[in-house]
């Protein structure tokens, strides 16, 4: 009920953000959305607030290359840049992928970050490096599968296990998942009521 409430009210776009020192205030409580690229953390922000083109989400890796604040009611909503492969010059990825983690490692106000795996291939070693470095940072996460609709049922119970398995061994995570999809629709409200 929390979250409907919250989220009836408009989200709206703050800044893009390239560098550590053009952060917005860390005068609120904060979310972010972490993620290998393309995994769908833009599409998630889009299904949570019902605006689809709010975040830019694409179906090339490496879409979103700031770090995009969004305010909501009392909170601001943080789409990061992903890791992992993407579809740009190595020099520019690293840039954006340093100040990724600058961010999650360094800022105040970050109350949890939703760490988006997907569905289909479970904790690489790249999400586990992104959780350690949140396990040192002491940020909350939790994880948050992506692209559920897109895995056969029978499929699932096999992801589940791995990615279970996989928290098991990081001190920061929630042991609760949240199983999204952004196209259909599912997880959706349940997230938002946990934010
Ligand atoms: P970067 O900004 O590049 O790091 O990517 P991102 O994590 O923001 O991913 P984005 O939201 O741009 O989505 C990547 C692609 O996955 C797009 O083509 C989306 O349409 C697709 N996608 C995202 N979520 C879902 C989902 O729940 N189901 C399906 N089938 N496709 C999805
Ligand atoms: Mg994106």
């Amino acid at each position: 009920e929390t979250g409907r409430r919250i989220f009836a009210g408009e989200t709206t776009f703050l800044k893009g953000v390239v560098a550590m020192d053009g952060l917005p205030p860390d005068d609120r409580v904060e979310i972010c959305f972490a993620g290998r690229s393309n995994v769908g953390k833009s599409s998630l922000i889009n299904a949570l607030t019902g605006r689809k083109g709010l975040a830019r989400a694409s179906n090339t890796p490496g879409r979103t290359q700031e770090i995009n604040f969004f305010t909501l009611a009392d909170l601001y909503l943080v789409d990061l840049p992903g890791y992992g492969f993407a579809n740009a010059p190595v020099a520019v990825v690293e840039t954006w992928q340093r100040l990724m983690k600058s961010y999650l490692s360094g800022r105040a106000n970050l109350r949890r970050a939703f760490l988006l795996v997907d569905a289909r291939h479970g904790i690489k070693p790249v999400d586990d490096d992104i959780m350690a470095l949140l396990d040192r940072a002491a940020v909350p996460f939790q994880t948050v599968l992506t692209k559920v609709d897109k895995v056969k049922e029978k499929d699932r119970a096999r992801v589940l296990a791995q990615v279970r398995d996989g928290l098991s061994k990081h001190p920061a995570a929630y042991p609760e998942l949240v199983l999204t999809s952004s196209e259909k629709g599912w997880g959706i409200p349940d997230l938002r009521a946990i934010i």
